[in-house]
């Protein structure tokens, strides 16, 4: 497997590259102490990281979920995901990673598959239109809910439910999956009083840290993803995470050098792949990222307000957008690209326009060179102009390198928390909003809030124009 393994280069990070806006090894020697701390606490408090496990431990359902695709793979033709947040980012990048952007358009890329809808959002047009779009007699709804009260996902729930019953009677209830926490929530009541199919997120695994067990692992494995090689590649990472030499172990240091960025006043953390295929990758990561790290309270319950912005790009198509900035902006970033060794197909340029040396000099070559040199000429112009990046090299995308990174940057995440002495695994912030709702919505209980809400100032129409 030496020949899939990914590679983290961080050059470019370091004042030998980058000069004296980057991070000296002195600078890496003198936190010691700190690296001692969190990587015994990553040690102590593994049982505590469910989802450190689920690269091991889940033959059984990894069994039940191949057996239920088998099963429902020949009678539907689309699969929708009702999901948010961490319900639905691994599956649209993994689905983006491994098939074909087509898929969705295509018979030959789907080679059997559904057509798969990750349902995100609850805007009403876009609802709307899809539930127009595909035919409820051959449709599965997979509804996924690590809580099972989450608005967005219990009111497509709901919707679907309603119109299920209503078009397919009794047969409704094959036409939805359910997966949710195996004893909390209203998702798991429900879903047992009815008698849907039901996958679980296993106790300890947050919504953002899900994508290796069924939340993820479900609609993969109905697409023909390989679930069994994702996580072969999770479990080979794991392996390569309990280096405890910092320098061998790419999330450690890959924690380590943001880390100090932050500390040296670099807010931003952008994430650009170069290459269609992980380009939600980066969406993926700005959830678990932000959603982990940006905390007020330290564990100490000291306010700290830490965190990095993530920032979502792509190459080469930001090359002409975003790129400026990043090249001649403040020095508030941390670049990481995210690039291949190789891609699935090239496609050739040909050799033409001899007369016209300025735009003839492209022929001959393929569009993969294309993309891999304008890769290494923005990395090189931005270690030119002292901007600290990183490069995390896939030799080519499949579900073992795609298993690697995901797992990588969940312990990156984890291991950065512990630098950063905050809980990594909570989103208080996110709760607020969600709580929020549920007193605008007149949700039983939440009447405190609500009075609290209704007694904030009105808005002045002076400043509405
Ligand atoms: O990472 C998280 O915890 C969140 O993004 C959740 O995944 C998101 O809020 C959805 O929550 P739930 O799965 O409970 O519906």
């Amino acid at each position: 497997m030496e020949s899939m393994k990914i590679r983290l280069d961080f050059n470019n990070m370091l004042t030998e590259f980058v000069g004296s806006d980057g991070i000296s090894i002195a600078d890496v020697d003198r936190l010691a102490g700190k690296i001692k701390a969190a990587t015994q606490a990553m040690e102590q408090k593994r049982s505590q990281m469910a989802w450190r496990d689920l690269p091991h431990n889940q033959a059984n359902v990894v069994a039940d979920i191949l057996a239920y695709a088998a099963e429902m793979r020949p009678k539907i033709k689309a699969l929708v995901v009702f999901g948010i947040g961490g319900s639905a980012l691994g599956p649209i990048a993994v689905q983006q990673a491994i098939h074909s952007p087509f898929y969705n358009l295509s018979e030959k890329f789907r080679n059997g598959g559904p057509q798969l809808f990750v349902a995100d959002n609850i805007d009403p047009t876009t609802i709307g239109q899809l539930l127009e779009l595909v035919d409820l007699r051959d449709t599965l709804f997979s509804v996924v809910s690590k809580s099972g009260s989450t608005s967005e996902t219990m009111a497509q729930f709901m919707i679907i439910k309603d119109i299920l019953e209503r078009e397919l009677g009794d047969a409704a209830k094959d036409h939805i999956v359910c997966t949710t926490d195996r004893k909390n929530g209203n998702l798991i009541k429900i879903a047992q009083t009815e008698g849907y199919k039901t996958f679980y997120i296993p106790a300890g695994v947050g919504g953002r840290f899900s994508q290796l067990c069924p939340v993820g692992l479900l609609p993969a494995a109905f697409c023909g993803i390989d679930i069994e090689q994702l996580l072969a590649g999770a479990a080979y990472m794991d392996d390569i995470c309990k280096n405890e030499d910092i320098w061998q172990n790419p999330a450690y240091i890959y924690a380590i050098l943001h880390y100090i960025a932050m500390k040296n006043g670099k807010n931003i953390s952008v994430m650009m792949p170069y290459a269609d295929s992980l380009k939600y990758i980066s969406d993926w990561y700005a959830q678990l990222w932000a959603e982990s790290l940006g905390k007020k309270y330290n564990n100490n319950g000291n306010v700290v307000n830490v965190g990095q912005t993530p920032v979502k790009a792509l190459g080469v198509t930001d090359q002409h957008s975003q790129v400026q900035l990043y090249m001649e902006g403040p020095y508030d970033k941390v670049m990481v690209f995210v690039g291949v060794d190789g891609f699935a197909r090239d496609v050739p340029i040909p050799k033409s326009f001899g007369d016209i040396p300025s735009v003839g000099f492209l022929g001959g070559h393929s569009l993969s060179a294309l993309l891999l040199a304008e890769q290494a000429a923005t990395e090189y112009a931005l270690q030119q102009s002292g901007r600290m990046n990183m490069t995390i090299t896939l030799p080519m995308v499949n579900e073992h390198t795609i298993g690697q990174i995901l797992y990588m940057l969940e312990v990156a995440t984890a291991y950065a928390g512990e630098l950063l002495n905050i809980d990594a695994f909570d989103q208080p912030g996110v709760e607020a909003g969600k709580d929020a709702t549920y007193a605008y919505f007149g949700r039983p209980g939440y009447e405190e809030k609500k009075a609290e809400m209704d007694a904030q100032p009105k808005k002045n129409p002076k400043y509405i124009i």
